[in-house]
């Protein structure tokens, strides 16, 4: 009889996973992290990606954030929806599918340039990061698991993946690391609470209805991680 239940795992051990998978697949292999905002998901893809260029001495693996294809601050403002950034419609989520697919498409050695996202000025930064030979891509962010009718460019995300893990963590936790980012952003901490009320927790349910679509469920515990 199946034993319900979890398994806890080491990050080390996470990471050996992926690079078993990764062994023999032609071209480069693409690792999706997906998760509500907050969840420690750029923690946990530089944990991965560390620990996979450090057990095999040389640079195999690089991330590819979705957070990379936030659209600029001025075409937000543009199309009047600055206040709802993070929200499913204010990325550039066809861009990110093309990107997503030449980087499978291309053979290690092509450097392709990939966007990322800087936390200090809020804004995407072009080639933020080049791959080049590296053979495993972890891509990371909110909507990699979207599939509805109302994001129709997200659906596209799910099939370029090769394998993808959803992180989960209990709301009143998230709640917690939203507000006091928010704060330390400058925001009052009335402000940060409307904004995590109105804005990233509707996210997050957005988000929170995409697990089951993961290959894998995480969730931190100790120092490692506890698989679903
Ligand atoms: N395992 C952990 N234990 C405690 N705190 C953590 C853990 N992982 C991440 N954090 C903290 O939680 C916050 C969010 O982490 P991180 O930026 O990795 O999340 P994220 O899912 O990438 O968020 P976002 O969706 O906003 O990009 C950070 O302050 C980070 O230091
Ligand atoms: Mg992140």
């Amino acid at each position: 009889m199946a034993i319900r239940g979890s398994v806890e795992t080491s990050l080390a051990e996470l990471a050996a996973r992926v690079r078993r998978r990764a062994e023999g697949h032609p071209g480069r292999f693409l690792l999706g992290i997906a998760g509500p905002p907050g969840a420690g998901k750029s923690t946990l893809a530089r944990g991965i990606r560390d620990e996979l260029n450090l057990a095999a001495g040389t640079a195999i693996a690089e991330i590819a954030p979705m957070d990379g294809f936030h659209l600029t601050n001025a075409q937000l403002r543009a199309a009047g929806i600055l206040d709802r950034k993070g929200e499913p419609d204010t990325f550039d989520a066809a861009g990110y599918v093309n990107l997503l697919r030449t980087v499978r498409d291309t053979a290690p050695g092509t450097t392709v340039p990939w966007p990322t996202y800087d936390r200090e000025i809020h804004e995407p930064v072009p080639g933020g990061v080049v791959f080049d030979r590296q053979t495993i891509v972890v891509t990371e962010g909110n909507y990699l698991l979207l599939d509805d009718r109302a994001h129709p460019d997200w659906s596209a995300v799910r099939p370029l993946l090769d394998e993808t893990w959803y992180l989960d963590v209990p709301r009143p936790i998230i709640e917690q690391r939203l507000l006091r980012r928010h704060i330390r952003g400058g925001r009052t901490p009335d402000a940060a609470k409307s904004k995590v009320a109105n804005s990233d927790l509707r996210n997050a349910a957005l988000v929170e209805a995409t697990r089951t679509r993961a290959d894998l469920v995480l969730r931190k515990a100790g120092r490692g991680y506890r698989i679903d």
